[in-house]
């Protein structure tokens, strides 16, 4: 009985003995934060604040973008295609899928395959929005693929059966926080003529007051969203939720965050399709606190 041997003898533990399973690991916990383009980063942002000492792997799927439109199936297969490769090089210790579109679908065969891996999700935030609608009229702001989901249905269900909700699915919302992330110029007019359905009157001149932004591209276009809303409502935006989370999952594994390992923590972003970012995203990205490697990971 090795673990008997080793009470009351002093430093005779040896690699072979477990930590025990309260007791918090001391080297750094490496999180992957996924998703199909940079919609991810306002979901890293608000984990980075929360865990400040972790490693970080940002991974954008541009060779796969935009999520969207792909079928069922499609999506299911890329996402599973692209996770394992990305558990294969860099083996995190958690991985964040920050992305709507994906985690709606894709989330139980990704628990199922690497059933050791915690995944944290990012699913369309409509229980807050219901309880903090005054009118009752809420909207679900999402790709076309999110909105046409059972698992966004069987929510509005769950928890705002007592509201009113629209559901928009915009074609091209996410592909314009990519241009203007990417430093290309985006107008007002193109973002109000994609958020202008979200915004309906009753009959009774109740008006929706909540808007879900359920795609994690969207809150990269909070500016534009405020200047071109017809009326003032609340933009539910789901990533301090997610990000609180992601700490509670880890604090299980490795405790409360804390300075540990050796070195400055990793901050990487990778793309799938290999290409090194033009000089307006890299200097994007370096706001966020992430360096890119030329060559880094092609999937
Ligand atoms: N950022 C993604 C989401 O949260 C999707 C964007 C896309 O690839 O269409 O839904």
């Amino acid at each position: 009985m090795a673990g008997q041997s080793a009470v009351g003898k002093g430093p005779s533990r040896t690699t072979a003995d477990r930590p025990l399973p309260d007791r918090p690991m001391t080297r750094r916990p490496k999180i992957l934060v996924f998703d199909s383009g940079l919609g991810g980063l306002t979901v890293f942002a608000e984990v980075l604040k929360i865990r400040p000492h972790a490693d970080f792997v940002y991974c954008a799927d541009d060779a796969g973008f935009p999520y969207g439109p792909l079928s069922n199936e499609d999506l299911v297969a890329r996402v599973l295609f692209v996770v394992q490769r990305l558990i294969e090089t860099e083996a995190p210790d958690m991985a964040v899928i920050a992305c709507n579109t994906a985690s709606t679908l894709a989330l139980p065969p990704l628990r199922a395959r690497w059933p050791h891996i915690p995944f944290v999700g990012t699913v369309p935030a409509i229980k807050p929005a219901a309880q903090r609608s005054r009118s009752r009229m809420i909207c679900v702001l999402a790709t076309p693929g999110t909105v046409a989901r059972d698992y966004t249905r069987s929510l509005i269900a769950s928890f705002a059966e007592d509201c009113a909700v629209t559901l928009v699915g915009s074609g091209s919302l996410a592909s314009l926080a990519e241009d203007f992330m990417r430093g290309a110029a985006i107008s007002d007019a193109d973002v109000a003529r994609e958020i202008a359905p979200c915004f309906v009157e009753g009959a009774d001149g109740a008006r929706t007051d909540a808007i879900v932004l359920a795609c994690t591209h969207y809150p990269l276009l909070n500016d534009f969203f405020e200047r071109s809303a017809p009326w003032p409502v609340e933009w539910i935006d789901p990533a301090p939720a997610i990000a609180r989370q992601a700490d509670r999952l880890l604090a299980e594994k490795f405790g409360a965050d804390a300075p540990s390992g050796t070195g400055q923590p990793e901050r990487r972003a990778i793309f799938t399709s290999g290409r090194q970012p033009e000089p307006a995203l890299e200097a994007a990205l370096a706001r966020y606190g992430l360096t890119t490697a030329k060559g880094d990971a092609a999937v």
